[in-house]
């Protein structure tokens, strides 16, 4: 059937198809289509009553699965409590007294394994929770890929090393994201995610008294926005754990606002307003701004892509019993 002029494009065939496998590391849509059917829908009531009764713990999700995807890839190693082997990644500086949503996780496992036990990792059901929750803050809807496992291990210094600071300059930001294979596109579109959710005064109090060391306020805040958050944050320690919306235009809900707020000087973190400081990233912001339907499509898109960082599959790591403890 193979004549030889067709052998070399079979073989390039074969190795597209391997590389293909890949890059998507075998997730799949179907994953558990028949061995926990009912998986979506536990996911979704589980994110629905968690947000009903904070609305907060949309954007908590949100943020915990980033955390979880950007040290040593979406295994969910940020769930791990601390053991006497290794300390967890909870306690590091990014996470600590900060990352919200744990509770909810387990719930929603406890749920799934009732139906399903051992079936369904831990990771699998973070991103499925992340997706309602985006969702039912009024964002975009996107279908995830399936078929993740959960690490055996978790790191405080991976987690202090790898999750970008709000204090950090731009460029060291981009090149925490573009060592796990994101680009400076998906720096944009997924820095979007403040479009909800709240920060503690502490992240972003050095932009309204003295930043940077000169004694002033940042240039690059705007005076009506520094005023308002003058009063959230008033010039002492004891302001440090306040907290101030994101976007404090449409708080809860996942619109495109938050690039608007940027264009005009309102972007909460230094990180935030940093991507008006590139004229590539501008340029994006602009578009977003302009166009809530393209940074919808652009969201769903930087999470699969956010959402595959250093997957396990196949017969690497293992199902979770239980979120906060390897089996
Ligand atoms: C670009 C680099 C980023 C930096 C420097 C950054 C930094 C921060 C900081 C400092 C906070 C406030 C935490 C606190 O005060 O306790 C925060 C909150 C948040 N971040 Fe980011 N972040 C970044 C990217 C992202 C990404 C990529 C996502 C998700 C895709 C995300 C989602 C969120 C959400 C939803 C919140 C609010 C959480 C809540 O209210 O519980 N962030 N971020
Ligand atoms: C799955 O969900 C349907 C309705 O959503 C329900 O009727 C059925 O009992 C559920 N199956 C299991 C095994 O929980
Ligand atoms: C509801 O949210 C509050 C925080 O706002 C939390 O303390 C409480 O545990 C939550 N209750 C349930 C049932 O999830
Ligand atoms: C930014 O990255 C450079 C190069 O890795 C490093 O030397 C510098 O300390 C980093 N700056 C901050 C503020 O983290
Ligand atoms: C902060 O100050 C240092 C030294 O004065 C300067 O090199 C740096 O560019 C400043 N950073 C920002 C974000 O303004
Ligand atoms: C910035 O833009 C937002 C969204 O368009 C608007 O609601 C807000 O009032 C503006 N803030 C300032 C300081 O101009
Ligand atoms: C950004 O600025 C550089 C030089 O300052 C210029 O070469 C480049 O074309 C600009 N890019 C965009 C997207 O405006």
């Amino acid at each position: 059937m193979f004549q030889n002029s067709c052998r070399l494009s079979f073989v390039t065939f074969l190795c597209l198809l391997f590389l293909c496998r890949f890059v998507y590391s075998q997730l799949d849509y179907k994953f558990y289509d028949y061995t926990c059917p009912n998986l979506t829908t536990i996911v979704r009531s589980g994110v629905w009553s968690a947000i009903a009764n904070d609305t907060r713990m949309a954007a908590s999700l949100l943020r915990l699965h980033f955390h979880d995807c950007i040290v040593n890839g979406c295994e969910a190693s940020v769930l791990l409590d601390d053991t006497s082997t290794f300390k967890g990644e909870k306690n590091a500086f990014p996470n600590r007294n900060s990352a919200r949503g744990f509770e909810v996780i387990d719930t929603i496992k406890a749920n799934v394994e009732k139906t399903c036990p051992s079936i369904v990792s831990c990771s699998d059901i973070l991103n499925l929770a992340v997706r309602d929750a985006v969702f039912l803050a009024g964002g975009p809807y996107w279908s995830v890929p399936l078929g993740r496992r959960d690490g055996l291990t978790a790191s405080e210094t991976a987690a202090n090393r790898d999750i970008p600071s709000p204090f950090e300059p731009f460029e060291n930001i981009t090149a925490k994201f573009a060592s796990k294979g994101l680009g400076i596109k998906d720096v944009v579109v997924l820095s979007g995610a403040h479009t909800i959710g709240f920060a503690q005064c502490f992240t972003f109090k050095q932009r309204l008294f003295n930043f940077n060391g000169s004694g002033n306020p940042d240039p690059t805040l705007s005076v009506s926005l520094r005023n308002n958050l003058q009063n959230i944050c008033p010039n002492i320690d004891d302001s440090d754990t306040n907290l101030a919306p994101l976007d404090p235009v449409s708080t809860s809900k996942f619109d495109n606002i938050y690039y608007k707020n940027l264009l005009n000087n309102s972007g909460l973190l230094q990180s935030d307003q940093a991507l008006m400081g590139d004229n590539r990233t501008a340029a994006m912001v602009y578009y977003y701004s302009r166009f809530p339907l393209l940074f919808s499509k652009d969201f769903g898109i930087s999470m699969v892509k956010l959402s595959s960082v250093g997957v396990l599959t196949g017969q690497d790591g293992q199902i979770r019993k239980n979120c906060r403890v390897v089996n």
